[in-house]
């Protein structure tokens, strides 16, 4: 998993094959659906992009669908269920749909209907093929017309630009150990701005690690998850914060980090700071995943668990068939 989590910045260069008829798309709505690693495509082309983007976690598209809407199915296996039940509220409705994905039923779906399928390769996990599905989202985003050629430049230089990170990430010196050894036998709680990287990280700790984590994201959490410090008692011996930082967090994000940090800092057993490296937002959110996935790697090799193990989704999804 190692050598795939590494080669994060060479696969956001890929260029996916595209099967199925290309076409134009004028509106400004998008609903992109998707699960677990295939479903952060959604939240990251949403934060990123701050437009009429609807990310869809579920079975169905919500009531406000059009058939105007495009919509974006994301599913690296191709056979997720919930991913392919809004596949057929859109074709229901009408929509038009483009597909992201390695093959499976919704390629064989899509490819019957002529819309377009973009392909990424075959053979990994879904969570550790994020950097193919991500630039497939975004070159798909551009073959549509949806962004323009400027704003997918952006990311192309910022996808190239990470790669120069690459020493100072990996290793047993680097910090992305230090984290992993900081929350090792603790409860990590990650805090973003961005929905997009704290929910990575928590999804790659929960599924790589094997270890419970927990996300919130500011200012949200100063009204609600600031008050759950005090119970269970345990909380105060293992809650361990990670504040993911970034230049572009709102100005009142900042300050109210700063002033979190100062009001929970007796209250657990310890804080870590992670701030992000890059010339642009895009590049910063791309860094700290890319440094949180690596934390997820070294933390399942310290809780000395396989981090392809995912026994318990693996059953579920066995048992749901019967
Ligand atoms: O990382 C994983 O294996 C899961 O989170 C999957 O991404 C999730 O179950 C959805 O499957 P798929 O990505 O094949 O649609």
């Amino acid at each position: 998993m190692i050598e795939n989590i590494l080669s994060f910045p060479k696969q956001l260069k890929f260029f996916p094959e595209v099967k199925g008829k290309f076409f134009e798309y004028k509106g400004d709505r998008i609903f992109i659906a998707g699960m677990g690693g295939s479903g952060a495509v959604g939240d990251f082309l949403l934060d990123w992009l701050k437009r009429d983007i609807v990310v869809v976690k579920g079975y169905n598209l919500p009531s406000f669908a059009r058939s105007e809407d495009l919509v974006i199915l994301v599913s690296y296996s191709g056979n997720t269920e919930e991913t392919l039940s809004v596949f057929e509220d859109a074709l229901k409705l009408g929509c038009r749909c483009v597909s992201i994905t390695s093959g499976g039923k919704l390629e064989t779906l899509s490819l019957n209907r002529d819309f377009p399928v973009f392909k990424v390769p075959t053979g990994y996990h879904p969570r550790e093929a994020y950097g193919y599905l991500l630039k497939a989202g975004v070159y798909a985003l551009k073959v549509l017309g949806y962004i323009d050629r400027d704003t997918y430049n952006v990311f192309v230089e910022a996808s190239e630009a990470i790669n120069r990170y690459k020493d100072s990430l990996q290793g047993e010196d680097s910090p992305t150990y230090e984290i992993a050894a900081k929350i090792y036998r603790r409860l990590p709680i990650i805090y973003s701005q961005y929905i997009s990287v704290g929910v990575r990280w928590k999804n790659q700790i929960n599924e790589n690690a094997n270890n419970f984590a927990h996300f919130s994201i500011f200012p949200e959490q100063n009204h609600n998850d600031i008050e759950g410090f005090d119970f269970p008692e345990f909380i105060k011996d293992k809650a361990y914060l990670i504040f993911l930082k970034t230049d572009y967090d709102h100005p009142r994000v900042k300050r109210r980090m700063e002033i979190v940090k100062d009001i929970l800092k007796d209250d657990v057993v310890g804080i870590s700071e992670v701030n992000a490296e890059g010339n642009s937002e895009v590049e910063q959110m791309l860094y700290l995943i890319w440094f949180g996935d690596l934390v997820s790697y070294w933390l399942a090799i310290q809780n000395s668990t396989d981090p392809y193990r995912i026994d318990r989704i693996r059953t579920l999804k066995r048992k749901l068939q019967l």
